[in-house]
Formats: structure tokens, C-alpha cells, sequence
């Protein structure tokens, strides 16, 4: 039994940022299938926010966050991909990854390579997987080929600023919008090949001009009741509208009919979830994260650090819209 007095975030019921405690809680053994791991940093995710307002209710009391990196301390029966000691990180519910340690389901979790730090680790997981299964996996009929035009929303955010690097990788001409110029400067430097400050700017009209009128094949759209009807708007015959989040509120019910209308589109509601629910999906996805990761091609953006009991403020940030890329917590000294 671990004896050590830990400190974990929780809520007692949904609410703002305030909502968030920092408490004394003990973690035991893990049981069957899971890991206990002692973070050295936790990620912060739009997620989190979800959570902690009831947009995405839990069972309450809850923790909260959904990726983390440390070491791990003990596995449970059945547990043969990780032993204690191994550096490691993860993107896996249940919520509960702001905390100093906790016991997990080992399924998500997987060995991280030496050469990644646990900074690194804990920012890249949720959304370094994310934009895995996004780029790789969902894909228009035909998938995407060298060249092909992206519309990526939000692109110097945490998933953001992956994708814009990702795209350029599969040399891919993603359009990155984001809500201010400095903003639009980042995703341009991070690989974007147009950006569209869609704050001020005709975000349909732009991308019909720099696509000659063509469209995109594909709308990466986490930004939700704000610009999901444009999005629709910014699509060739045939495209897809990947909707993936909803930091400005969720879609609200459309005429299935519209979609006819605008050019048999094909729409998707998808999250990192189903892609990683087995073992081997996790380890495959992030093999390839890591790949990409190793090869310089994607630098994880880690901009903001806060400590554990300054959750709050990490969330009044990230909700504000005042970041770029990925923060992170760091337990130490909680
Ligand atoms: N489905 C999945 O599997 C999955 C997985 C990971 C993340 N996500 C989603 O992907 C999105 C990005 O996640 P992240 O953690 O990397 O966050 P983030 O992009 O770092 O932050 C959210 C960004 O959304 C933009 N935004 C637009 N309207 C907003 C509003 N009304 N309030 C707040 N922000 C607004 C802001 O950028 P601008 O100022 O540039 O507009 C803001 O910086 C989130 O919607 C998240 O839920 C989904």
C-alpha cells in the first residue's frame, strides 16, 4: 500500500475554474489491469474544461484530466507492457490525471522514450494522438494526397500546433485559423501554409480565394456552434466536416437535409476515445506519435506551466483564449 499522502484535484459538483480543489487523497494499489504512476507533469486539455463545467457530466465527486507522464510505481495483475520504475505517460479516462500520483487503467498508458521529457510527455498524449487519428485516420473518400487543401480551426492551440506541424509533414497545405494575428504568425512558423485570423477575416471567402474557388477536402473543425455552418461552407462536393470539439459551445441540431444541399457532404463526430480502446490501437498510435516525435518533425509546443494549485488559473487561460500550444501542471511540491 502506498502510505504517502497524495494531493489531487477534485470537484464537488460542476462550476467555474473555482470549482476546482486541491485535496488530500490516498491511492492504494492497483488492482487488476492497472498501474499506479507518480506524475512529473499532468497535460491540460479543453477536455478538462468539459468536465469540470458538466458540458460532459461525471460522476461526482471527480477528478479531473485526462493525460500525465512520471513513473510508474506498481502494476496490477495481468499488467506485462509496463513494470515499476518505467518512465511512462498516457491519454486515458477516467478523469484524474491532476494529481501528485494515481492508479489507472494500464491499458492507455504506455512506455515513454527516454529521449521525450515528462513535460513533453504529459502535453502530447491527448493531443499528440489526437492529431494522429485525425490526419491519419479520418479522411475523406479517396483520403488526402501531396498537396490536397486542409481547413484546421484553432491551429496555434494545443492540437493545433501539432496538426499545422503534422500537415507539413504529409506535405499537406493546411489553412490553420485562429483568432488573432500573433496567433496566426505561430501556426504560419509551425507549418501552416495559409492562416486566416477568423476573428476579422471572412474565413469562407478566404479559403474559397486561396483554394481558386475549389474548397477544402476536409474541415478539422474543434471550435463547434461558432463556426460549424461556415465550415460546411469551406467544403468541395464530397467533403468531410470532422467536427471534434466544442470550445465555443456544441453544434446545435441541422437539417440533415443541408448536407444534400452543399454537395453530399459527409460529416463526423469523432474523439480520441474509440481509436485508443484497446492496447494495441494506444501502443500503435503512439508509436507513430513517437516517430514523428523522434524525427524533429513535430516539436510539442509546451508554453505554459502551472503548479498543481494554480488548476484554476490554468483553466481561466486556457477558457480565455489567452494561449498558445500546450500547458501543462507540474505536481512537485503540491
Ligand atoms: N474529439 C477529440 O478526440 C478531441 C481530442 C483533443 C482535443 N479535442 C478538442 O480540440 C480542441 C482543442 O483542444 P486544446 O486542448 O488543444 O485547446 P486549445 O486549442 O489550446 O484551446 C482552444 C482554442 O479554441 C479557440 N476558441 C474558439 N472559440 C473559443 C471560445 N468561445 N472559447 C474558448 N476558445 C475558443 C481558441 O483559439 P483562437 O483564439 O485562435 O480562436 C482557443 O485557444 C478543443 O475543442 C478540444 O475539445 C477533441
Amino acid at each position: 500500500m502506498s502510505t504517502q499522502q497524495e494531493r489531487a484535484i477534485r470537484i464537488e459538483a460542476p462550476g467555474g475554474p473555482e470549482a476546482m480543489r486541491l485535496v488530500d487523497v490516498s491511492v492504494g494499489e492497483p488492482g487488476p489491469g492497472e498501474v499506479r504512476i507518480r506524475h512529473r507533469a499532468c497535460g491540460i486539455n479543453f477536455i478538462d474544461v468539459y468536465h469540470r463545467t458538466g458540458m460532459y457530466p461525471l460522476p461526482l465527486p471527480a477528478g479531473i484530466g485526462m493525460e500525465g507522464a512520471g513513473v510508474v510505481e506498481a502494476v496490477g495483475e495481468g499488467v506485462t507492457h509496463l513494470r515499476a520504475g518505467d518512465r511512462a505517460a498516457y491519454a486515458s479516462p477516467p478523469p484524474g490525471s491532476y494529481a501528485t500520483a494515481r492508479v489507472l487503467p494500464a491499458k492507455c498508458v504506455v512506455k515513454l522514450p527516454e529521449a521525450i521529457d515528462f513535460e513533453t510527455g504529459a502535453a502530447m498524449m491527448l493531443k499528440g494522438l489526437t492529431v494522429q487519428y485525425l490526419l491519419r485516420r479520418t479522411l475523406p473518400q479517396g483520403g488526402l494526397k501531396v498537396g490536397d487543401y486542409v481547413l484546421f480551426h484553432a491551429a496555434a492551440g494545443g492540437v493545433g500546433l501539432i496538426a499545422c506541424q503534422w500537415a507539413r509533414a504529409l506535405n499537406l497545405n493546411l489553412i490553420g485559423t485562429a483568432g488573432s494575428d500573433e496567433k496566426c504568425a505561430l501556426a504560419l512558423t509551425n507549418g501552416a501554409a495559409h492562416t486566416i485570423n477568423y476573428a476579422r477575416e471572412d474565413f469562407v471567402a478566404k479559403v474559397r480565394e486561396l483554394t481558386g474557388g475549389a474548397g477544402v477536402k476536409v474541415v478539422y473543425d474543434s471550435v463547434g456552434k461558432d463556426t460549424f455552418e461556415r465550415s460546411l461552407d469551406c467544403l468541395q462536393p464530397l467533403g468531410l466536416l470532422a467536427n471534434f470539439g466544442s470550445s465555443s459551445g456544441p453544434v446545435p441540431p441541422f437539417n440533415l437535409g443541408m448536407l444534400a444541399a452543399k454537395g453530399s457532404l459527409y460529416v463526423t463526430r469523432p474523439t480520441l476515445f474509440t481509436h485508443i480502446a484497446t492496447r494495441e490501437a494506444t501502443q500503435l498510435m503512439a508509436d507513430d506519435l513517437f516517430a514523428m516525435v523522434a524525427s524533429g518533425q513535430v516539436k510539442i509546443p509546451v508554453e505554459r506551466r502551472y503548479a498543481l494549485a494554480d488548476a484554476a488559473q490554468a483553466h481561466r487561460d486556457l477558457e480565455a483564449r489567452k494561449t498558445t500550444g500546450c500547458s501543462v501542471l507540474l505536481p512537485q511540491g503540491a
